[in-house]
């Protein structure tokens, strides 16, 4: 979700009742890479082969960056879409295959980009950054093709993987308040839920804001956050991704200056949730019955307005936990504080991937 820049957000900050981190993942969290003040990093994915990839919003840039690279490391543009201001959500369809959403909101207007909303794939087979070359892509370069336009769309956000084999995405319109299913072969799309727990709500002083992050998971469940109701669901799904059973609610935020952004799973099935800004990463038990601050808080810099999180896929970094961060753009630190957007690495004590 990319609020809008009103200056009066700062009075949003409160004097509330927040759980502390827990200590253990204190000193766990480092810097990777922070950008130039005045960007936005939405999403991030990552690659079998360990790199990163980072959307921004604002700049239609899509990014890798080799965690694993020695300080400093610097992220390649992998591609510039030209005619948008952003790239949203990021979503593996095969190996090293992977969708993005790009479109026209405006951070610093709030204007949603009605009609402008495209989902296009991004095949980096073959594509190895150059780490020595900082700001280039070796031969052949990524392949780029547009899978289709939504011209229905309000604010295209969330993105997952429905279907390997059928080859289908969930996308996810934080503004219309619905969830289309998306045939990336043919191109044809259909909204598969609309209903209160994917609604829109009025969400002061940002734009009327509803499902945000989505991921499927094991193939038959949808999990998804509203950004607006600040609750994150579950849902048991069809292989069209229609509802199989009753939406059931997971978890309501800790505290009311959190948001609900976007979130990854570990083996065990437990959500790690960013908090936009509440500044902080949750963690979730699968059943909702834990909740625990497991990295920043609402006064820290350490983790300024996280908005998506994925466990490392490299050799070494299975438990490691990367954020991307708009860096307060939307909502200062305490009220006042801005940074470049970040991608910072938090050190768990679990594994969220190679399961
Ligand atoms: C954040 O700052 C406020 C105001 O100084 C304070 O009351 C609150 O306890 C702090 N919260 C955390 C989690 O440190
Ligand atoms: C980024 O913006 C903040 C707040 O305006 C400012 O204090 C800081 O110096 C800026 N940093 C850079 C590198 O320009
Ligand atoms: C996005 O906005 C720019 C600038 O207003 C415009 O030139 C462009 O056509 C828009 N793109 C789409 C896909 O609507
Ligand atoms: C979602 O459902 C509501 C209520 O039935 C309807 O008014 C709205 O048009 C639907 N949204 C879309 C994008 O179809
Ligand atoms: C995954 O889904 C299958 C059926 O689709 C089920 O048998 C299995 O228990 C599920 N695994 C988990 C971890 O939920
Ligand atoms: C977690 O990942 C590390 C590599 O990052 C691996 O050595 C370890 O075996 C994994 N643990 C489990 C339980 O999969």
């Amino acid at each position: 979700m990319k609020p809008q820049l009103f200056a009066f957000v700062s009075t949003l900050l409160c004097v509330c009742n927040i759980p502390l981190a827990s200590s253990a993942y204190r000193d766990h969290t480092y810097l990777i890479y922070e950008f130039p003040n005045d960007t936005w990093v939405e999403n991030i994915a990552a690659r079998s082969n360990g790199e990163l990839l980072l959307s921004i919003v604002g700049k239609p840039q899509l990014f890798a960056i080799d965690p694993s690279a020695p300080s400093p490391r610097q992220p390649v543009l992998i591609h510039e879409f030209t005619g948008f201001l952003d790239v949203f959500g990021i979503a593996e369809y095969q190996t090293d295959k992977f969708a993005v959403l790009t479109g026209n909101f405006s951070l610093e207007t709030g204007d949603l980009g009605i009609g402008s909303w495209a989902v296009w794939s991004v095949d980096l087979t073959g594509v190895e950054i150059s780490l020595q070359d900082g700001d280039t892509v070796s031969f052949p370069g990524p392949k780029i093709t547009k899978i289709t336009d939504i011209p229905a769309a309000h604010f295209l956000n969330g993105l997952s993987l429905l279907s390997p084999e059928q080859q289908t995405l969930l996308i996810g319109d934080i503004n219309a308040g619905v969830i289309y299913r998306l045939d990336i072969g043919s191109g044809d799309y259909e909204i598969v839920l609309n209903d209160t727990f994917t609604a829109p709500v009025p969400t002061p002083p940002f734009p009327i804001s509803g499902v945000d992050g989505l991921h499927v998971r094991n193939g038959s469940e949808l999990f998804f956050s509203n950004f607006g109701k600040q609750q994150l669901y579950k849902v048991a799904i069809n292989e069209d991704g229609t509802p199989a059973g009753p939406v059931v609610t997971v978890a309501n935020t800790l505290s009311t200056l959190d948001e609900y952004d976007d979130f990854t799973f570990d083996c065990d099935g437990n959500i790690f949730i960013t908090t936009g800004g509440g500044n902080s990463i949750e963690k979730i038990s699968t059943d909702g019955l834990q909740q625990v601050i497991i990295a920043g808080n609402v006064n820290s810099t350490a983790l300024a307005e996280p908005t998506s999180c994925v466990f490392g896929r490299g050799l070494n970094d299975r438990n490691v936990l990367y954020v991307v961060t708009g860096g307060g753009l939307a909502l200062p630190v305490n009220g006042d504080v801005i940074m470049g957007g970040q991608l910072v690495a938090i050190k768990t004590n679990t594994n969220g991937s190679a399961c």
